[in-house]
């Protein structure tokens, strides 16, 4: 099924019909609309062996991608590697590591930046679960990061439902020098093809360079 999927949308990027971003939130993270509609968006997802996924195990690493919510339930299916989902609720804390950040996207705003609210917390309760054929399920208005093994490739697919109407981008970080140098850049169906390629085989080969 997730096979079959996969294979519709490698022809469809090979047809011209699909298009990617570049470092999407974090270095080395692919994103790839394959379905846009609200309340039924999915995205492929793809670390290549340079992402920076692994930092958000903070052993010796400040994270990459911040403690974040989400606009809309969110199911996550992994397709190939390890990736692991950490959620945690968080917790005021006056000697936590994260500080709370508003997001304004780039793919949005057209500028990317994080304002700090004030306050510090901690994580606290965490769940870490590893994704796999079955899916998991996050409410819209559960935190979460991803980990992704240092130099390892691994994918997965996001598929958003409900949307939350009092959703407020935010995230939770301990990474006080975050900016979107370098984030977030457009590229066209062949690259996306190379991607979900790379993907889908777990390959990267010359895919995307
Ligand atoms: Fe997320």
């Amino acid at each position: 099924m997730l096979k079959s999927f996969l294979a519709h949308h490698i022809d469809r990027a090979k047809r011209g019909e699909l298009s990617c971003i570049k470092n999407c939130h974090v270095y080395g993270l692919w994103s790839v609309m394959l379905h846009d509609e609200p309340g039924n968006r999915i995205r492929l997802f793809y670390a290549d062996t340079r992402h920076h996924l692994y930092k958000n195990a903070r052993a010796l690493d400040r994270m990459s991608l911040g403690y974040h919510a989400h606009h809309s339930d969110i199911r996550l299916i992994g397709v190939h590697g390890f990736v692991k989902n950490v959620e945690t609720p968080l917790e005021l804390d006056p000697n936590g590591e994260l500080r709370r950040y508003r997001y304004s996207s780039k793919i949005l705003t057209g500028e990317s930046c994080l304002k700090e609210l004030g306050g510090r917390y901690k994580d606290t309760l965490t769940i870490e679960r590893i994704l796999g054929v079955n899916d998991i399920f996050m409410p819209a208005d559960r935190c979460h990061t991803i980990i992704v093994p240092r130099n390892e490739d691994a994918s997965w697919i996001v598929i958003e439902g409900k949307q939350d109407p009092s959703y407020v981008s935010e995230c939770y970080t301990d990474n006080t020098t975050w900016n979107s140098d370098n984030l977030y850049i457009n590229c066209d169906s062949k690259v996306a093809f190379n991607v979900l390629n790379a993907a889908f085989i777990g390959n990267e080969k010359d895919a995307y360079r």
